[in-house]
């Protein structure tokens, strides 16, 4: 079939996938536990669903500002007040379908094709088919360290005359890392002594545990002006658990907004007015449910780590935020897609190989189900890999007999 390079090029979301296969099996009656996921299972919050419902009764559902409703502009400039201390007008917000789409149509207002857009690896997954999509050049980086905390020097090594933009995202996608201040305060400065757009994707920046706070990366900046090339990018996806709403948003310098806004124009148009007015009311109504959150995947964050003790072979790095922990299975099997689908056949445990998001060996294993998916799964998998476990394992009424260890 004559599709072209970049319809050839793209890859399927290994994530998206990932639910797909879970959810096929899942229909057909089969005990598949999710620790693969990228969301939240709480509710989304009641003001969001009143406000929704509200206008869905009214059957006035038309087309919107393509940048947004003011409404939630205006909750966005609030939101922006309260957790950067900073004060933007409505000409520097856009408000888009999903974080997601504000960091595409963000890159494309800034990269030209070849043009490369640079990223601390282990990274999300989308970030690299992003760059392709518009004929950009990814560019992971990796710590010469070895660890999930990226430093200015790996990075800079890795700057050439065609870096156009850097995407920072802590806390990260999949490790759970949030990065220090330090680091935070020095590539902001970078970015600012470079001329280099500095895309902060902070869309689990309350998700921290352990008293953590989120970071602001506005504190380090010397240029707040229009000639500022900070861009921050948050959502409701996944602090107020409203990841079917698909409501991002960008907060930058008002040609930005205008060339994202352009573009978004003739994409998507604006988002659905339905859940941008969700997605305000979720901002501007009570936060308590944020809290709960956060202290439920703290929680699970501790119980996680408690059981992959566990393993002899394991080697986990406790997360900081997120819902996520990126841990080492190398041990047991070097290919972690193959060792992804061998847990999902043998045990029919859901995790998402760490090649996905640029590192061998790893698994990507989420705690944001309950605490019996969280026990029970990683059960699961420790009676598969480990050769001392018994040789049968229960799971409700089916008996399972290990033969490949
Ligand atoms: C690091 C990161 N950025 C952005 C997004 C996109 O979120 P949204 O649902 O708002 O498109 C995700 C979703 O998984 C993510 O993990």
């Amino acid at each position: 079939m004559s599709l072209s390079l970049i319809g050839k090029s793209i890859s399927v979301s290994a994530t998206l996938k990932l639910n797909e296969t879970a959810a096929i099996l899942r229909d057909k009656g089969e005990p598949v536990i999710h620790l693969g996921g990228g969301e939240p299972k709480s509710k989304a919050p009641v003001d969001a669903l009143i406000a929704a419902a509200n206008l869905l009764n009214s059957g006035e559902i038309r087309y919107t500002p393509p940048d947004g409703i003011p409404a939630l502009k205006k909750a966005i400039i609030r939101y922006t007040e309260e957790f950067y201390n900073r004060l933007v007008e409505p000409e520097n917000v856009i408000a888009s379908s999903g974080a997601k789409q504000s960091i595409m149509v963000c890159l494309q207002a800034i990269l030209n094709p070849q043009e490369e857009v640079i990223y601390p690896a282990p990274y999300w997954v989308s970030y690299p088919e992003m760059a392709k999509l518009i004929g950009a050049i990814p560019v992971p980086v990796y710590s010469e360290d070895g660890t999930f905390y990226p430093r200015l020097q790996d990075i800079e090594q890795r700057v050439t005359s065609y870096t156009k933009a850097i995407i920072i995202n802590s806390p990260n996608n999949p490790t759970g890392a949030m990065y220090s201040e330090k680091f935070i305060s020095e590539i902001v400065e970078f970015c600012e002594k470079k001329g280099i757009w500095l895309i902060m994707d902070d869309i689990y920046h309350r998700l921290v545990f352990d008293g953590k706070k989120p970071i602001n990366c506005y504190k380090f900046a010397k240029d707040l002006t229009e000639n500022s090339k900070l861009v921050v990018v948050n959502g409701v996806s996944k602090q107020y658990a409203m990841t079917g709403f698909r409501i991002g948003w960008a907060v930058g310098n008002k040609k930005l907004i205008e060339a994202m806004t352009n573009i978004q124009a003739h994409q998507t148009s604006g988002p659905s007015v339905v859940t941008q007015v969700a997605a305000a009311a979720a901002i501007n109504g009570v936060q308590s449910q944020v809290e709960s959150l956060r202290l439920t995947l703290e929680n699970n964050r501790n119980i996680l780590m408690e059981r992959l003790k566990a393993f002899n072979g394991v080697k986990a790095y406790k997360p900081d935020g997120t819902f996520y922990c990126f841990a080492d299975f190398s041990y047991y099997m070097k290919d972690s897609t193959k060792l992804a689908q061998f847990l999902l056949d043998k045990v029919r445990v859901a995790v998402v190989p760490g090649i996905e998001f640029g590192l061998e060996g790893y698994l990507r294993l989420s705690t944001c189900g309950s605490v019996k998916d969280i026990t029970e799964g990683i059960e699961r998998i420790k009676w598969a890999l480990d050769p001392d476990a018994p040789n049968e394992l229960y799971i409700g009424e089916r008996k399972l007999v290990r033969d490949w260890l």
